[in-house]
C-alpha cells in the first residue's frame, strides 16, 4: 500500500484487462476490470445499451445476448470470460434500414408494453426459433420462458413470434 503525504492510504490499482470481441459483425475492444460483468461491458465500455439489466440475479432475461451461437443471460458472465468471442445484440437485428422479420412480427402484432423485456425476447425468440422453425403456441411459451415480462404482455409476444416464425423459416436462417 502506498502512503500519500496526507497519511492518507491509497489502495492498489485495480487490475485491468483488454477485452476485445466481435459484436454484430464489428471487432470492438476495451479495458475493463475483471469483476465487470458482461452486461455492463456492452452496455458501458461499448455503448451498446440495447441490452438490459432487468434483475441482475439470472431471472429475467433481459440481458440475454448470443454468445458463440448460445444464448447466455449476459449479467451471470464476466466481460473477460467473453475475450475473443463473437456475440450478437438487439443492435445487430436491424439491417439496411430494415427491421428484421421477429421486429417486424412485434412491432404487427404489438408484442411489448413498456419495451423493458424486449431485447432479450427478440434474442431469446431467435434462439428458440433455431431449434423450432414453427412452434406452436405452447412451444413458443416453454421457448420464452427464461424471459420474463413484467409487463405480462405474454399474449401479443406469443402472437408475434408465431408471426414471425414463417417469415423466418422462409428466408432460411434466423439471423
Ligand atoms: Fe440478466 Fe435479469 S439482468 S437475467
Ligand atoms: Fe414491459 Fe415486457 S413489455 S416488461
Amino acid at each position: 500500500m502506498a502512503v500519500a503525504d496526507t497519511g492518507v492510504t491509497i489502495p492498489p490499482a485495480r487490475k485491468t484487462h483488454q477485452v476485445k470481441v466481435t459484436v454484430n459483425g464489428q471487432p470492438r475492444e476495451a479495458e475493463v476490470e475483471a469483476r465487470i460483468l458482461l452486461v455492463h461491458f456492452l452496455r458501458e465500455s461499448l455503448n451498446l445499451t440495447g441490452t438490459h439489466v432487468g434483475c441482475d440475479t439470472t431471472s429475467c432475461g433481459a440481458c440475454t445476448v448470443i454468445l458463440d451461437g448460445k444464448p447466455v443471460k449476459s449479467c451471470t458472465v464476466f466481460a473477460v470470460q467473453a475475450n475473443g468471442s463473437t456475440i450478437r445484440t438487439v443492435e445487430g437485428l436491424e439491417q439496411d434500414g430494415k427491421l428484421h422479420p421477429v421486429q417486424e412480427g412485434f412491432h404487427q402484432e404489438h408484442g411489448l408494453q413498456c419495451g423493458f423485456c424486449t431485447p432479450g425476447m427478440l434474442i431469446g425468440a431467435l434462439d428458440f426459433l433455431s431449434t423450432n422453425a414453427s412452434p406452436t403456441e405452447d412451444e413458443i411459451r416453454v421457448g420464452i420462458s427464461g424471459n420474463l415480462c413484467r409487463c405480462t404482455g405474454y399474449h401479443n409476444i406469443v402472437k408475434a413470434i408465431k408471426a414471425a416464425a414463417p417469415v423466418i423459416a422462409q428466408r432460411g436462417t434466423v439471423f
